[in-house]
């Protein structure tokens, strides 16, 4: 039924700048993104600012107006079985991660960024999803969470608003700002903070020793063959027995995730793939058998 579906989202303020509303229209797609669409959702965004009490208990959000398009797949489901490829040129996408609309920002095809995280994939997508539907909220709630190779932020921000405290890490600096304008405009950067990570690095490992995980997330780590001992030496070293570790992969050779097992394995590491699914992302739950 939400196949296909695209979104328009104006988030606005009431003029004392306290009540916002995020109003979000579905459509078909495509959207008909003409100016009435545009004026109406912008009309019941102001509306509902205004009028709306309880809106006073969002989390405060900078005073945007936009529209923002995407196309998602079936949020009833945890997996993109269908992702749609387009998404990675969109500038900005909305998804929609639980009941709630997530803005992220993307800088797919800008000479000036290298690093692969500068678009959500499809493992990011999942994680998100997963973690905000299937997880209990106990479980998370006032947890302490370390993300790795996070890129856009998306996980970082689903994880803040079950009411995480996340450390917020990538290997590239531009990352961890491009995170942070997401975690920012999202409203979410209270309970984040953003540090650098390169998987395996003593320097950077070292002083994320001292907090206790309650939970290690990484969603699309696994794509280089050559990254993998040092995503293995990393978890080993900052999880604990209590620490619940979750890699999301995507399946990009014909038995790259099995390798990455056996990788992790030889890490101390016990490896249960509690989900398989017919499409081609992959849940890996990694226990500490130290
Ligand atoms: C494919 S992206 C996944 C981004 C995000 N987690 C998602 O699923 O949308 C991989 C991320 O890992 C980061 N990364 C790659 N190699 C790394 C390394 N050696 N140490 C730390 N981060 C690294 C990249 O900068 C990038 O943000």
């Amino acid at each position: 039924m939400y196949k296909e579906l695209c979104f328009l989202s104006v988030t606005s303020s009431n003029p004392c700048g306290h009540r916002r509303a995020v109003v979000t229209c579905a459509v078909r797609n495509p959207v008909p993104l003409n100016r009435g669409v545009a004026a109406a959702t912008v009309g019941a965004a102001l509306i509902a600012g205004s009028l709306v009490p309880w809106l006073d208990s969002l989390p405060p959000m900078p005073v945007l107006v936009k529209t923002a398009q995407y196309v998602v797949s079936n949020p009833q489901s945890v997996f993109s079985e269908d992702y749609d490829f387009d998404s990675i040129y969109m500038d900005e996408r909305v998804l929609l991660i639980g009941k709630r609309p997530v803005l992220i920002k993307q800088l797919w095809g800008n000479p000036s960024e290298t690093s692969t995280g500068v678009v959500v994939w499809p493992a990011g997508e999942k994680m998100s999803r997963y973690l905000s539907t299937k997880v209990p909220r106990a479980a998370l709630n006032r947890s302490n969470v370390l993300e790795l190779g996070t890129g856009t932020g998306l996980t970082t921000i689903a994880v803040e608003k079950l009411g995480a405290k996340v450390t917020c890490t990538d290997g590239d600096p531009r990352m961890l700002e491009l995170a942070k304008e997401n975690v920012r405009a999202n409203g979410a950067l209270k309970n984040v903070s953003f540090r650098q990570l390169r998987w395996g690095v003593e320097e950077d490992m070292k002083p994320l020793e001292s907090t206790s995980w309650d939970w290690i997330l990484g969603a699309d780590i696994t794509y280089k063959e050559g990254a993998w001992a040092d995503i293995a030496k990393t978890i080993s070293r900052l999880a604990e027995k209590k620490t619940k570790v979750l890699i999301i992969s995507q399946r990009r050779g014909v038995d790259d995730i099995e390798k990455f097992l056996k990788t992790i394995q030889e890490h101390n590491l016990e490896c249960v793939r509690n989900t398989h699914t017919p499409a081609e992302v992959y849940m890996l739950n990694i226990c500490d058998v130290k």
